[in-house]
């Protein structure tokens, strides 16, 4: 009677034996398969995040778009995955990239984060761009704002003309559309062409500059351009009225006059779901990552030109990019004319913001 126990015995023992290699075999390609599927989920999910929220300065294929480098360069996929949650997660200070995180204002989970970092290693481009084209979501085209060439050698021919040129650039890249075209000041800055401050000394100027004026959309610079730039735009000022002698022709930060129609409302609506959502939230609500626009408060104090000059400048020193050299006129004014299309319904005072 022992034999059969002892068959039974062998014949378990031969199960198991023939078992455990087929487990052996298996475990390892159903944790890859799982470990795939959780990748491919990542891809998947973040590409929609990434269409939302990062083609604007990225691009629809990670290309980059104006100063915003390339997400689909070899360098940045080689980045550890430590460096990139990091970027990801809190930005860079004194750039446009914001910090993303719940935790340090933004928006995502850390598991989000997380999802961004294999994207970005694993991700696809033609299908990200095929997927931000399908989502309706491709950013407008750059629009460079230029210094004419005529202009720059009027300018080369006075004394110092270097510095000048220079500094004309830096001016029209950065100033000109709070400070104005001529440089004598919008409704949103002062004059920079004005006998006031040419009276005070250079180092204070510079010193203005360097640290901004706190309280007012008067940002910091010195993070943000060299020092070589901030005083070629310091000796601009001081030179105004020479430049005016010469005839030069200042750049135009043109604002033509469209009149509000449905459509131009329509289309601001559009790009402002493209450009603008994932800060200012869904109609202009406001976001952990950036205040409300639909408020009675801000479209009554703000006027239509500020409200132009404001996203076409953006607000230096914060997360608001400046959106005059990626957008073209008729693009800034359906903005405009969209987000002065909310002010009938608009909450009388400011609603709190998520998250907060
Ligand atoms: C408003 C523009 C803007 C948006 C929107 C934006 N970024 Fe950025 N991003 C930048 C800029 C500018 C830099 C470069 C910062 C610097 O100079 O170091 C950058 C840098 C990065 C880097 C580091 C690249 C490198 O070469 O070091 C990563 C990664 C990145 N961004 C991911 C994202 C992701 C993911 C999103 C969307 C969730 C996003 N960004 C949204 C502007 C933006
Ligand atoms: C987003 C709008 C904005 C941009 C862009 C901007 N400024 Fe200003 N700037 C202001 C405002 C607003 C003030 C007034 C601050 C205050 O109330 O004291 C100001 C003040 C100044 C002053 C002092 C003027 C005075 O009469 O006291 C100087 C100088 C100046 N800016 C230079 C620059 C330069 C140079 C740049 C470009 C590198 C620049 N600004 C870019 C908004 C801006
Ligand atoms: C990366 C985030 C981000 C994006 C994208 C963005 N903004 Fe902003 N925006 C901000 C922040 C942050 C502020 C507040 C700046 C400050 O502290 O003064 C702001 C301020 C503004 C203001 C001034 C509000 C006020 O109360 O003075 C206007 C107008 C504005 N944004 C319009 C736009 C429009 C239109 C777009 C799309 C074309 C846009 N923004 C896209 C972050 C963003």
């Amino acid at each position: 009677m022992t034999t059969p126990m002892k068959i039974t015995g062998l014949l378990a023992t031969l199960i198991i034996l023939a078992i455990i290699p087929v487990y052996s075999f298996l475990e390892p390609s159903q944790q890859e398969s799982q470990l795939e599927n959780y990748y491919t989920n990542a891809v998947l999910t973040s590409t929609d995040l990434y269409a939302e929220n990062c083609v604007v300065c990225h691009g629809a294929v990670g290309e980059g778009i104006g100063d915003t480098p390339s997400l689909n360069s070899e360098a940045v996929q080689m980045m550890s995955e430590n460096d990139l949650a990091k970027v990801i997660a809190r930005g860079r200070d004194n750039t446009f990239m914001a910090a993303w995180a719940a935790e340090e204002g933004g928006i995502f989970s850390n598991s989000q984060i997380e999802d961004f970092v294999i994207f970005i290693q694993q991700a696809n481009w033609d299908y990200v761009g095929a997927r931000v084209a399908e989502l309706g979501l491709i950013p407008p085209e750059v629009i460079e704002m230029e210094v004419s060439e005529e202009m720059l050698s009027s300018l080369a021919s006075l004394e110092g003309g270097e510095t000048l040129t220079a500094g004309l650039q830096t001016y029209a890249e950065n100033c000109a559309a709070c400070h104005g075209a001529n440089g004598s000041g919008t409704t949103i800055a002062p004059a920079i062409d004005s006998a006031d401050l040419r009276a005070m000394p250079k180092e204070e100027i510079i010193a203005l500059v360097n640290n901004g004026v706190n309280g007012t959309l008067m940002a910091s610079w010195q993070n943000i351009l060299s020092s070589e730039e901030i005083n070629a735009t310091v000796d601009l000022i001081y030179r105004w009225q020479d430049l005016i002698a010469t005839g030069v022709d200042f750049p135009e930060v043109e604002v033509m006059s469209i009149p509000a129609s449905p459509e131009l409302i329509a289309d601001g609506q559009q790009l402002f779901n493209i450009a603008c959502k994932s800060c200012h939230g869904v109609d202009g609500y406001g976001s952990p990552m950036a205040p409300a626009l639909n408020n009675q408060l801000f479209l009554e104090e703000t006027p239509d030109a500020a409200i132009y000059q404001i996203i076409a400048g953006g607000v230096s020193g914060t997360m608001m990019p400046a959106w005059g050299n990626r957008l073209n006129d008729y693009d800034l004014q359906s903005l405009v004319a969209f987000l002065r299309s909310m002010a009938p319904s608009a909450p009388a005072i400011l609603p709190p913001i998520l998250g907060e």
